[in-house]
């Protein structure tokens, strides 16, 4: 559960973040509650498969072994079947804990050369 701080203006709730590990990879990176799951990989320098990044082409479907996401779009292009089976879509998928998912296409990008 989130913590929440007081201040002059109220309760403020702070941004949680979670550990996402992908597999077979086993490159780790932090998605904050402000970023998608994908999101938060490209600033990790982690590629990860993707086109519409809207939920509809599936292009980034890929299976969660662990954790639980919340969706930024209503309907997000997986069916019933597939979330029962774990499918997420990193594009509209927000981590709402520690997460492990499969992607064997994901790509681990080099770290650019500090100036
Ligand atoms: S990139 Fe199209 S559904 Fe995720």
């Amino acid at each position: 559960m989130a913590s929440e701080e007081l201040s002059r203006d109220g309760p403020q709730r702070q941004e949680q973040t979670f550990e996402v590990r992908v597999e077979p990879l086993g490159r780790t990176f932090d998605a904050p509650e402000s970023l998608t799951v994908l999101e938060a990989a490209g600033f990790a320098n982690l590629h990860l498969p993707r086109m519409c990044r809207n939920g509809t082409c599936r292009t980034c479907l890929c299976k969660m072994t662990s954790g639980r996401v919340r969706y930024t779009v209503e309907w997000p292009g997986v069916s019933i079947e597939e979330k029962a089976e774990g499918y997420i879509l990193p594009c509209v998928a927000i981590a709402q804990s520690d997460l492990v998912i499969e992607a064997p296409d994901a790509v681990d990008l080099p770290t650019p050369a500090p100036r």
